[in-house]
């Protein structure tokens, strides 16, 4: 029997009820285990993404894993690959990538509509260059290192 087929009694709803609310007056997000360090006015942490390196074309093949093919990944919008990597173009021929963990609680990532990455488990959103858009997460998306030759996207780390 997991956690999730026990049946719920009041007790448990009045219990967890308040530990929600205590959870609320210290500040905690709910179901994160990531620390509550910033404070309240503190800027944004902002992701250290790069963009992608462009090697060009015609160029011999990188080392690294192919991750993705440049005419997959939409202009202003990005793909998720079959190993969970976040990929994205914000603007033409500039792309990112990400690790597809969310760094609130560690969710995989499963959802880029247009220009939001979104975590459904608390609902964090994040910017294509993996920034912080809404919470509850607090840090920004894990960069992966790529590079683009051949309008091929490989990962390097
Ligand atoms: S794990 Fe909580 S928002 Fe992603």
């Amino acid at each position: 029997m997991t956690l999730h087929d026990r049946p719920i009694t009041r007790r448990a709803v009045v219990a967890g009820a308040s530990v929600a609310a205590a959870a609320a007056a210290v500040g905690c997000s709910s179901g994160g285990s990531e620390p509550n360090k910033q404070a309240a006015g503190a800027p944004k942490p902002v992701a250290q993404t790069k963009p992608a390196e462009v090697l060009g074309d015609g160029v011999p093949t990188p080392k690294g894993e192919m991750i993705a093919d440049c005419k997959d990944i939409p202009v202003g919008s990005g793909k998720i690959t079959s190993d969970g990597l976040l990929v994205t173009q914000p603007e033409e021929s500039k792309y990112y990538a990400f690790h597809g963990e969310c760094p609130h609680a560690g969710c995989a990532i499963t959802q880029i509509i247009k220009d939001k990455i979104t975590c459904t488990c608390h609902g964090s959103e994040f910017s294509l260059t993996g920034d912080v858009e809404k919470g509850p997460a607090r840090k920004p998306l894990r960069p992966c290192q790529v590079v683009m030759a051949n309008e091929k996207i490989f990962k390097q780390d």
